[in-house]
């Protein structure tokens, strides 16, 4: 396994690849999410490239960039004894030298509402970043979790707009015994927090029983996920969705593909999850 931390150093790697390339972005502090991406990637490419990058402009001013966890040397044995063949892992000058000043960007349609209505300039980061990871390492597939459903959508629209030729590979979430999305955030709870916040799933698993049980008023599903969420005290909710799959619009009528998600706050910490259900 090969560590890079410049883009040049990266460049000259990609050229030696023959064959697919298939790339996993990440933050670092993996959990079992991100190595099921990475085995994905790994199964479906001849070459696999992990990036960790806490990228600093996809945090607000207010937010946890800082005390974000990290732990290079274990991500690195991890990925290591997943068969990773190339860690890119630059610097903040790196990525953002003197003088950075381009954006990508995707329109307010997709990325005002949810994550991008409580986290302002939080998608812009995002895209920025991903924009500048495809451009260096060139890669044929790029995989993400579906835990960030929106981010999922704005990547996808990201590239088909501008014509980014890759292709944009979700891949499910994976999750704790009680039902918590594995993210590397999980690790800021306290034991009575952790405990709290299986709340978020049993909202999920609440929407997803009523809407198979033939419930298709939106407002009615965002209804029962809410009174899930008020028996937890520790849980503020920020938003709870039903919105059109691709468009993100929230819907009054589940007549199609849809992203049921929620954002909600256990204590400190801001935990995210979604589940879609098919309309
Ligand atoms: O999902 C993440 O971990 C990040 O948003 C990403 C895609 C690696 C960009 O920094």
């Amino acid at each position: 396994m090969q560590v890079v931390t410049t883009v040049a150093e990266m460049r000259r790697l990609r050229a030696q690849m023959t064959g697919s390339v298939g790339l996993v972005p990440t933050m670092g502090y993996l959990h079992e999410g991100h190595l099921s991406l990475v085995r994905r990637a790994r199964a479906d490419n001849q070459h696999l490239v992990v990036t960790i990058f806490v990228n600093p402009t996809q945090f607000g001013p207010q937010e946890d960039y800082q005390r974000y966890p990290r732990d290079p040397e274990r991500d690195l044995r991890l990925l290591e004894q997943e068969g990773t063949d190339t860690v890119f892992m630059p610097g903040v000058e790196e990525m953002y030298p003197q003088g950075f000043d381009a954006w990508v960007e995707v329109g307010e349609s997709l990325t005002g509402r949810l994550e991008g209505a409580s986290r302002p300039g939080h998608l812009r980061g995002v895209t920025t970043v991903v924009a500048k990871l495809f451009n260096v390492v060139q890669a044929q597939r790029a995989y993400f979790g579906q835990k960030d459903g929106q981010q999922l959508a704005v990547l996808r629209r990201m590239v088909a707009d501008l014509n980014m030729g890759v292709e944009v590979v979700a891949v499910p979430t994976v999750r704790e015994p009680d039902g918590l999305a594995m993210s590397s955030r999980n690790a800021y709870l306290s034991p009575e927090e952790r405990r709290a916040a299986s709340v978020l799933w049993r909202s999920l698993c609440r929407a997803r029983e009523i809407f198979d049980g033939g419930e298709r008023r939106a407002e009615v599903i965002r209804g029962e996920m809410r009174d899930v969420l008020a028996s937890e005290p520790l849980a503020r909710v920020e938003y709870v969705s039903v919105a059109d799959g691709e468009t993100l619009a929230e819907l009054e009528t589940v007549d199609r593909a849809a992203l049921v998600s929620l954002a909600v706050r256990i204590g400190g910490t801001r935990l995210i999850d979604n589940v879609t259900v098919a309309g």
